[in-house]
């Protein structure tokens, strides 16, 4: 299982974290990856200035946005999946 925590804090909220969130789980589905995938939320994560900050299990991921969202799942989350 790989888990995905989205920061909603705050600053990531107001950066559009939630259509992240949306975006991903959207993905999940389509893919029928929701007993691979653990979508979680989280709180601050401290990176505030780098965009949308998201973690893939310890690996953190800055820079995410709403328009990169799929690229960065495609890229930092399926490799993971497809790992184990
Ligand atoms: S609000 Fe997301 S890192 Fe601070």
């Amino acid at each position: 299982m790989v888990t995905v925590t989205v920061c909603v804090g705050s600053s990531c909220h107001m950066k559009g974290s939630y259509q992240v969130i949306k975006t991903f789980q959207e993905i999940i589905k389509e893919r029928g990856l929701e007993d691979k995938v653990a979508l979680k939320a989280s709180f601050c994560m401290g990176r505030c200035l780098d965009g949308i900050s998201m973690q893939v299990d310890d690996e953190p991921i800055s820079h995410v946005g709403f328009a990169n969202a799929s690229d960065i799942f495609y890229q930092y989350v399926l490799p993971k999946v497809e790992e184990e």
